[in-house]
């Protein structure tokens, strides 16, 4: 399997779109976060663990596979990737939900933790973290570090919009991890904005400024 995978499904493509639209409302950029999350799901868990169960169809009984929803482990990037949460939920309900909380620093750019907790065990579990921008990746990575320093060993990481020095980073930092990206733009602006973008995820999904 390839370590980076840009999603370009055309239903993707396009609610990425609407996304970018600086006069789309905050409502609507909430749903489009969700929607893009349960549409890259479908991709980022094409190998999610299954196991069978019995089951009775009206000619004969079976045994048939079903996800093992609780080797699934969803973490956000607080803020802005509990905007891609319900989206994941919608396809593995039963799957635990850690968080992982960063902020990015608006002068230096480097990220700083004050959040984290993780289901336990973590170290069995699919571990699919949650960040709509990878910006300088410095966030992500650091994430990443986060969950491995508390064992976790299968992780992909999720993003909507990624920069190539984020990717570079990410890929640098973890050669291990899966990454799935929505829309892979052109670079980063002085102020490490990703550009064309979408502007603040967090902002724009909370109705903040
Ligand atoms: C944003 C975004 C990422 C990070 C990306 O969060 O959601 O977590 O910046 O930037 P990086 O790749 O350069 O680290 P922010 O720190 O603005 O916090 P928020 O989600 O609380 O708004
Ligand atoms: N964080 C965001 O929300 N947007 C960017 O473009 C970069 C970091």
């Amino acid at each position: 399997m390839e370590q980076v995978m840009v999603l370009n499904h055309p239903l993707i493509q396009h609610k990425i779109s609407m996304l970018r639209d600086k006069h789309t409302g905050t409502n609507e950029f909430r749903t489009l976060v969700e929607e893009i999350a349960m549409l890259m799901g479908y991709e980022a868990l094409r190998d999610l663990p299954t196991e069978d169960i019995e089951v009775e169809t009206p000619l004969e009984t079976c045994m048939t596979p079903v996800i093992a929803g609780k080797k699934l482990a969803v973490v956000p990037i607080l803020r802005a990737g509990l905007g891609m949460v319900g989206g994941i939920l919608s396809l593995v309900p039963t799957a635990k939900v850690g968080h992982i909380g960063l902020y990015r620093d608006p002068e230096t750019h480097e990220p700083h933790e004050y959040y984290c907790k993780l289901p336990q065990p973590i170290d069995q579990r699919t571990i699919l973290v949650l960040d709509p921008m990878l910006a300088t990746g410095g966030s992500g990575s650091d994430a990443v570090n986060l969950i491995k320093r508390h064992g976790g060993k299968h992780i992909k990481f999720m993003c909507i919009i990624a920069a190539p020095e984020g990717l570079a980073r990410l890929q640098e930092d973890h050669p291990d991890i899966q990454i799935y990206i929505g829309s892979l733009d052109r670079g980063l602006n002085e102020q490490a904005y990703i550009c064309p973008g979408l502007g603040d995820a967090g902002d724009r999904i909370f109705g903040t400024k």
